[in-house]
């Protein structure tokens, strides 16, 4: 792998989850119905949760002189996880957050392999537990949905 394709991986990856977190924002502002007060909490405790792997994700990279990209033009060039313009209900919203979640898992597994590849352990523990988080908001996405 070259230092260009691993930084290509490490980019998408963090455009990704930042796509991601933005996604659960929006669900989180604009739910709408009678299960609003569960949903909006529920998602609400999705994108905190993954707002706060941000910052560290984007320094982790600076650590490896990577540019964290930060412009939403960027981003959404980068993103694997397709923005939402509408409003989709409760249901719908859940399940587009599943299938992003389980997306995300495997890019950090992917990203996990590239950083051990790397040498870069620090950061592959980073997206080790990444992967992990993404698994876990999967799990309560899939619960919700049955
Ligand atoms: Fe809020």
């Amino acid at each position: 792998m070259t230092q260009e394709q691993y930084t290509t991986i490490l980019k998408k990856a963090f455009a990704s989850e930042y796509a991601f977190y933005l996604k659960a924002q929006n669900f989180h502002w604009n739910v709408e119905g009678p299960l609003f007060p569960q949903y909006h909490e529920f998602f609400g405790n999705i994108y905190e949760e993954v707002g706060g792997s941000i910052d560290t994700f984007a320094e982790q990279l600076r650590a490896l002189r990577i540019y964290a990209p930060a412009a939403f033009t960027t981003l959404d060039d980068l993103s694997e996880v397709e923005c939402q313009e509408q409003v989709p209900d409760g249901m719908q919203m859940t399940q587009e957050l599943l299938a992003d979640s389980d997306l995300m898992a495997e890019m950090f597994k992917a990203a996990f392999v590239a950083a051990e590849e790397m040498g870069d352990h620090g950061l592959s523990n980073f997206l080790a537990d990444r992967q992990d988080a993404h698994k876990k908001h999967s799990w309560m996405l899939r619960s919700t949905l049955k």
